[in-house]
């Protein structure tokens, strides 16, 4: 790793006042305002992107992070400024935190490439933060290191462990069907995230650190260190370091994203039972690095990929676990056969090399399975496609029910989120535990923004006569702490007029997990009458008519090419 330190420092992109000496004189003198030295601004700058917000829960503990960058920085000899960007706390934000990401991407490239620094420290961690800011490192090229907020710690109720997410859900559906009473839920409610951090389990924030880790975009084994552990300051420090040694190389973001490291980070996302919401990132940044993902690509991995990792959602462990049994470390070296191994990391070490250094490590293999004693023999994540779904959807196998893999049932139909809303817990509600619910008009286009609605309520009549989990079907997005049997992503979306937007009530709709298909029985013509309907009365449709939202509706595509802008 080259270490010359040659960065352009303060004189960065100077703004332009037609003298550039001009400009350098006036932007040193104003960064004297703050009290620096002038010595101190002739050390190449590293930047820190800074996502501390009070709607940021996750990221609380950020101003420490913040300092133990700072030192690294400041010990490796550069100086170290940080500059604040979009923070996207995924529960505060409406519609749906998804709708800001690509903002955050791009408030993240401009301020990266607009501001003097040589090399930037991206601090993120909740859902939609880290995937922004790859997507706007990645497009502003310049040497950078991922620091992750890492996952909370557990909380507990009566002697059982609590850990957001997937328990509010878990819980929330036992309150909804009477088995929890309402001065329970309140005390289990100030009981799941009880620290900083993200979701304490394998959501979509520690999904995206591990696909980061994995791409090697940051620090070895930094993924899962808990956001309260004294080791996530240290590895705050080294990232410090470590942007300091990358000014003057070549290592970029865009230049470790290739076409064998998104196999990787697709490999370790189906071996770790990872997020559904990762495959629209990962296109996403894949397409910023000038690549493509396709689900096709992923459905041929997750043929030949175990899960290894018994984590919540899917199996029984919380990330504090993951990281006391070996983290990413641990998985890595069980999937080292699976893996393009001359991949080169951060570290400037391939993949390889990080995996031939890390062997002795203590794994501990109830969380972080053998490979030949996996959780599952094939991957958690498969995309279907058929007459419903042409460019495909997705389906979350490894937190789904078996049994509902092969159904052909009838399609119990709701036109929007509203109309779910309205109707879901309708004691009259025409449904079987043996129908198909099916949400239209909630996809990337759609008024929504593609909400994380797909593993919507079982209808409160099916609940309470015990029925735990009925197929879900949809354009929308799913948690990635929720479980079920949820089929999402549906492509072409409701919102343009794909098939999703012309299936009614009672319509016969048939699913395949084993041939990867999902269709829908409607004659061809019948189809046809539909789609003229659709087209009459889509016209009175809400659209953005200004601003970001308008931007957002005409440029973002649609899942299967990350939902980023199409001109990005
Ligand atoms: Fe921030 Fe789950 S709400 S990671």
């Amino acid at each position: 790793m080259k270490n010359d330190l040659n960065g352009a420092g303060i004189a960065n992109g100077l703004t332009n006042y037609g003298d550039a000496e001009f400009s350098k004189y006036l932007r040193r003198s104003f960064a004297q305002s703050m009290g620096y030295s002038s010595e101190m601004l002739d050390r190449p700058i590293v930047g820190i992107a800074n996502t501390v917000s009070g709607f940021n829960s996750c990221h609380r503990h950020f101003p420490d992070m913040l300092e133990a960058v700072k030192r690294g920085v400041l010990a490796a000899g550069g100086l170290p400024v940080d500059f604040p960007t979009i923070s996207l706390g995924e529960v505060y934000l409406s519609p749906t935190s998804l709708l800001f990401r690509n903002l955050m991407a791009m408030d993240t490239e401009e301020m990266i490439l607009g501001n003097p620094m040589d090399a930037v420290v991206l601090l993120g961690g909740c859902d939609k933060t880290v995937p922004a800011q790859i997507m706007g490192a990645v497009s502003a090229d310049i040497p950078a290191v991922q620091v992750v907020a890492g996952p909370m710690s557990t909380g507990n109720f009566r002697g059982e462990r609590l850990g957001a997410c997937s328990d509010c859900r878990r819980f929330w559906g036992n309150y909804r069907s009477g088995e929890v009473s309402g001065d329970d839920i309140k005390q289990i409610e100030s009981r799941l995230a009880t620290t900083s951090g993200t979701c304490a389990v394998m959501g979509t924030a520690s999904t995206m650190a591990c696909i980061a880790e994995t791409l090697g975009l940051m620090l070895p084994n930094t993924a899962a260190i808990p956001a309260v552990h004294a080791e996530r300051l240290r590895a705050s420090e080294d990232s410090g370091k470590l942007a300091v040694n990358l000014i003057g190389t070549q290592t970029t973001f865009q230049k470790l994203i290739t076409p064998e490291s998104i196999e990787n980070a697709l490999t370790a996302l189906l071996a770790i039972g990872g997020s559904t919401n990762a495959v629209i990132h990962l296109a996403a940044i894949a397409k910023r690095a000038g690549h493509n993902l396709s689900l096709g690509q992923l459905n041929k991995i997750s043929e030949t990929t175990p899960v290894l990792v018994d984590l919540k959602p899917s199996g029984q462990h919380y990330m504090e676990d993951f990281y006391e049994a070996g983290g990413m470390s641990a998985v890595l070296q069980e999937l080292a056969p699976y893996l393009h191994l001359n991949c080169p990391t951060i570290t400037g070490e391939t993949l390889g090399d990080r995996i031939a250094r890390e062997r002795q490590i203590y794994i501990n293999h109830k969380v972080v399975r053998k490979s030949e004693d996996p959780v599952s023999n094939v991957g958690g994540l498969v995309a279907l496609f058929g007459t419903l779904a042409p460019a495909g959807a997705i389906i979350k196998r490894s937190a789904a029910n078996p049994d509902l893999f092969e159904i052909c049932g009838r399609a119990v139909v709701f036109s929007s989120l509203e109309d779910l809303a309205a109707r879901i817990d309708d004691p009259d509600l025409d449904v079987l535990p043996s129908d198909i619910l099916v949400l239209q008009n909630a996809g990337p286009k759609s008024a929504s923004g593609m909400p994380e609605a797909g593993c919507f309520p079982i209808p409160a009549k099916l609940a309470k006569a015990g029925v735990k989990d009925i197929v879900r079907l949809s354009d929308a997005r799913m948690s990635g702490t929720a479980f079920g049997t949820v089929v999402l992503h549906v492509s072409p979306e409701a919102a343009i007029g794909g098939p999703l937007a012309l299936v009614e009530n009672g319509d016969q709709i048939s699913i395949s997990v084993q041939n990867r298909t999902l269709d829908l029985f409607v004659e061809e013509d019948e189809l046809a009458k539909r789609l003229e309907n659709w087209k009459a009365k889509s016209k009175e449709g809400l659209v953005p008519k200004r601003g970001y939202r308008k931007l957002y509706h005409d440029h973002v595509q649609q899942a299967e090419n990350g939902c980023d802008f199409d001109f990005c």
